[in-house]
């Protein structure tokens, strides 16, 4: 697979394109952004973190019948994947309050959310991806209604299939960001699912062991998505 034009370059990933033109390669960087790039940051090892983990956990959906992206791991840092039309929502699966719904409503982090919730926001760093509903989906043109009621069901049979794989890796799912694409008229999860883009608590003390760390400054930012890995990704 030869490696051609970047064409996209994200805060923590960049798209190249590849001599299949459905095939692109997503390079995963240790940079780290918060609070819409305002905090900027390297964490060093999390693009290998990131690469390997999302591969581990798209391989575990593709066995949940969820199609993704995902096609081969090609190295530490290098993935190849389907290229996508990314849909410009950020759907958000929750199982316990963290984060801005935490302060959205009140309620302490750590409460438990008896059904899963789910949220969309607007992908768009102009505006800081702002919350959005069906309506809004609607009338931006983001996605066909039923590409939404597809959307949404998929984003809780992730959860489904994630909570319990990664309770038994005495990990914590506490809530998750998700981005879907069209490849022709096929929806297919995209993007990453990593310490970056999930809460994940240790299940026993509820030690934080994500992208939280570097957001909130509690130090051991490495050493937590190491411990990821370490959990998560199966060692050769
Ligand atoms: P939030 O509580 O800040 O809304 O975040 C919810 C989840 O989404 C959390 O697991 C972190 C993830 N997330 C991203 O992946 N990208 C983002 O830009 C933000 C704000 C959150």
């Amino acid at each position: 697979m030869e490696k051609r034009d970047k064409i996209y370059e994200g805060k923590a990933k960049i798209v190249y394109t590849t001599d299949k033109p459905g095939l692109v390669i997503q390079y995963f960087k240790d940079d780290a952004t918060a609070f819409n790039a305002e905090k900027r940051g390297t964490i060093v090892g999390k693009g290998v973190v990131n690469n390997r983990m999302s591969a581990t956990i798209f391989e575990r959906l593709g066995k949940a019948r969820i199609p993704t992206h995902f096609m081969a791991t090609l190295s530490d840092r290098e993935m190849l994947c389907r290229r996508l039309d990314i849909i410009k929502i950020e759907t958000i699966v929750r199982n316990v309050v963290a984060g801005s719904l935490a302060k959205r409503t009140g309620l302490p982090e750590g409460t438990a959310i008896r059904q899963p919730i789910v949220e969309l926001y607007l992908k768009s760093d102009p505006l800081g991806d702002p919350m959005i509903n069906d309506d809004h989906v609607r009338m931006l043109k983001l996605a066909m209604p039923r590409e939404l009621a597809w959307i949404k069901r998929t984003a809780l049979r992730i959860n489904t299939v994630l909570v319990p794989y990664l309770r038994k890796k005495q990990l914590l799912l506490v809530d998750f960001k998700l981005e879907f694409g069209r490849a022709g008229k096929t929806l297919l999860l995209g993007d990453e699912i990593s310490p970056d883009t999930c809460r994940l608590w240790d299940a026993t003390t509820r030690e934080k062991l994500d992208k939280d760390r570097f957001r909130r400054d509690l130090g051991g930012v490495e050493e937590a998505y190491q411990e990821v890995y370490r959990r998560v990704v199966p060692q050769q």
